[in-house]
Formats: structure tokens, sequence, C-alpha cells
């Protein structure tokens, strides 16, 4: 008898690999959640606990070389990725968009998929102890109808300082609740 594992789900975590560009990053998300007026207004009007450029602000690698540096970086980590996908690609997979997330103690964002890019992933630049983990969900799920509960469903990844996670862009995925007493920043991204 042989059973096979079929039409594996493949997340890719790894060390971003530069400390130093990590700790400026830092910096320059928190700079903007003190200065991006429009970015904090609209995180407020959408309930958004913290702040997030995701609205005011689509071009943060050509505004500061900080964001430029690391999209070089990630260009790197994305090309190994669609290389362990098994992509079949005619050119190279392109940043589409990137933005900033500083979530406040309490802060959540509740399960999405990221429509028309290929890969997504997020950088973590401060990650207070308890300040959640992404959650990850089996793609299955809304097919199973019938099928029983088991272990494996629900995926918790936790991220360290200087993580990259990178999954397909059609992954449901959701932070959960940020119960750490600072902020916790990250870097989210699409790739195209
Ligand atoms: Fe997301």
């Amino acid at each position: 008898m042989t059973i096979r594992d079929l039409f594996a789900t493949r997340f890719y975590d790894a060390p971003l690999g530069d400390d130093a560009l990590i700790a400026e990053l830092g910096e320059a998300c928190r700079g903007l959640a003190d200065q991006d007026r429009a970015g904090r207004g609209w995180s407020k009007e959408h309930g958004y606990r913290g702040y997030t450029s995701y609205a005011s602000l689509n071009d943060l690698p050509l505004r500061d070389p900080r964001f430029a540096d690391l999209v070089k970086l990630l260009d790197r980590h994305i090309a190994a990725f669609a290389k362990e996908c098994g992509f079949e690609l005619g050119k190279k997979l392109k940043l589409d968009s990137l933005w900033v997330n500083v979530l406040k103690p309490g802060g959540t964002h509740s399960g999405h998929i990221h429509p028309h890019s290929i890969v997504s992933g997020t950088v973590y630049v401060a990650v207070p102890p308890g300040s959640g983990a992404l959650k990850l969900e089996d793609p299955r799920l809304p097919l199973m109808m019938a099928a029983p509960s088991r272990p494996g469903t629900f995926v918790y990844a936790e991220p360290s300082e200087g993580s990259v996670f990178l999954w397909e862009s059609w992954l449901r995925h959701e932070v959960m609740p940020n119960a750490a007493r600072q902020d916790r920043i990250s870097i989210s991204f699409n790739y195209r």
C-alpha cells in the first residue's frame, strides 16, 4: 500500500540576513506612524489599532533608501521561494506593493487573502514577547464540508525579529491579537 501526500502548501521562514537594517527599519516605521497623517486617519476610520501605511503610501522604496535596501534583500528571498514552489514563470516576480504595520497592544487583523498577487509575505521588525503569531489556515477547509476536524487545520507561525515569512497569496491568514505591552512592527508586501 502507498499513501502519498498530495498538493502540499509551502511556507517560507528565514532570517532577512541584515540585523542592522532591521533596526533602521524600526526607526523608519515609527517615523511614518508619527508623520503620515493620512495613514493615521485611515487606520482610525477603519478600526485598525495602530498605524498602517496600506492605504496612504504606495512608494516607500522610492521615498526612503532603507525600504529600497529591504526590497533588494526580499527579491532574493522571493526568488528562492518561487523556485521551491515550482512556478513556471517567464520572468522574475516583482514587488507590487509594500506597507508598514504598527500594531498596538490588543490589535489584530482578521482572516484574509491577498487577491491578484502570487507571493505575499511579511518581515518582522519588532516582535515583543506575546505580540502575536501568524495563523495560517488549511486552504482545503472551505471544501471539507462533512470532514471531521483534525490537528493541523490551523498553523501558528511564531516570528522573531528579522524573520521573513512568505506564502502563496491565496493562503488565508490572520494576525493573532497583540498581547504584548509594546507595539508589534512588521512590513508586509505582495509580489506578482
Ligand atoms: Fe495579510
